[in-house]
């Protein structure tokens, strides 16, 4: 590669940021929802057209928007994704650009935190530190909950529940109201105090306070299978054999890991990158080390198939 061909191509992930604060900041104001539309019909909302036609203009360099004779629409099938109630929208225009962005930027006013944790890594406090304020922990499982909609089908398709399935670390319940849905069986949530006690209820969810960490605060009951969604990069790595070890103890007959794992896309780095930054002790697995754990805790992988494209695996193992 040459020299300009090499400065084309750092520039482009460098300034990638402007389009990604383009999109993310049409879903915070729920742009989608208003197209198609002309800049003049968009002028209520957003007064300048010089200013609004830019931000279309980006929107459209990185193949969000087209236009067509002044009037501006999604491309097809991002409408699908980016409209209406519960869309994709809701999730970056929530958690993306209110918390995991400045989070990873700007923690503080004038801080990088990436440049802080990588100095000072013992300073990460974690969901716990995060969730101890509730609003924090309500706006982020609120917005979680529209992310994990169509990630929580495709674990649901996946798996084939026969009794009670415990979801560690499940949140709000996106992925264990789709599995109680399609399979007709309870599923118990365990997650941090704040996340449970502002969970709005779904059918056949149960929501109790504990912590993955600790499995003598799990509920007592016999469970088919296990899910532990996004689990794996919110707790220290150094869990994560134990506990995918106390699990297998307790006589699941199947298990189901859906997270980011290297290997599994273009995405799962930067992904992780947002989790290490305030998960203390945070630790990126490939596709081939959460399997080896599964194996080492007693497991036998079934299967490791991407879900969330680009971002994540699911991986299924039985007993
Ligand atoms: C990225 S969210 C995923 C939520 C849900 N599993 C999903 O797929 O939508 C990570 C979840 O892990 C939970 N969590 C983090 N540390 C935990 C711990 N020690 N015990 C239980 N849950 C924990 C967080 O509160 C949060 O709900």
């Amino acid at each position: 590669m040459d020299v300009a061909a090499a400065a084309r191509s750092l520039n482009h992930v460098a300034y990638g940021y402007i389009s990604s604060w383009s999109v993310l900041t049409a879903s915070t104001l729920g742009l989608f929802d208003r197209l198609p539309a002309t800049v003049a019909d968009l002028a209520d909302e957003y007064p300048d057209q010089g200013i609004t036609s830019t931000w279309l203009l980006v929107l459209a360099d990185v193949g969000v928007v087209v236009e067509n004779d002044g009037v501006w629409s999604l491309v097809e099938p991002l409408d699908v994704l980016l409209t209406g109630e519960g869309s994709y929208a809701e999730y970056l225009g929530g958690q993306i650009i209110d918390q995991m962005t400045p989070r990873l930027m700007l923690g503080r006013p004038g801080v990088n935190e990436l440049a802080r944790v990588l100095r000072e890594p013992a300073e990460r406090g974690g969901y716990e530190a995060w969730f101890a304020d509730d609003q924090e922990a309500r706006k982020y499982q609120a917005s979680q909950f529209s992310g994990s909609v169509l990630p929580g089908r495709g674990i649901a398709r996946a798996i084939e529940p026969t009794g009670p399935v415990l979801d560690l670390g499940g949140g709000w319940g996106a992925v264990a109201a789709a599995i109680a849905s399609r399979h007709d069986v309870e599923v118990d949530i365990v997650d941090l105090d704040p996340v449970v006690a502002s969970a709005p209820p779904q059918a056949g969810v149960r929501f109790l306070p504990g912590s993955a960490l600790d499995p003598a605060t799990w509920p007592d009951g016999d469970y088919d299978g296990v899910v532990l969604s996004y689990l794996l990069s919110s707790v220290p790595g150094e869990v994560h054999q134990p506990l995918l070890e106390q699990l297998f103890a307790r006589r699941v007959r199947w298990i189901a890991v859906h997270d980011f794992m290297l290997g599994g896309g273009s995405l799962v780095a930067a992904w992780s990158l947002q989790h290490a930054v305030f998960v203390p002790g945070h630790v990126s697995r490939t596709i081939d080390d959460v399997a080896s754990m599964l194996t080492t805790a007693g497991f036998t992988v079934i299967s490791s198939v991407p879900l969330v494209d680009d971002m994540t695996t699911l991986t299924i193992a039985h007993r």
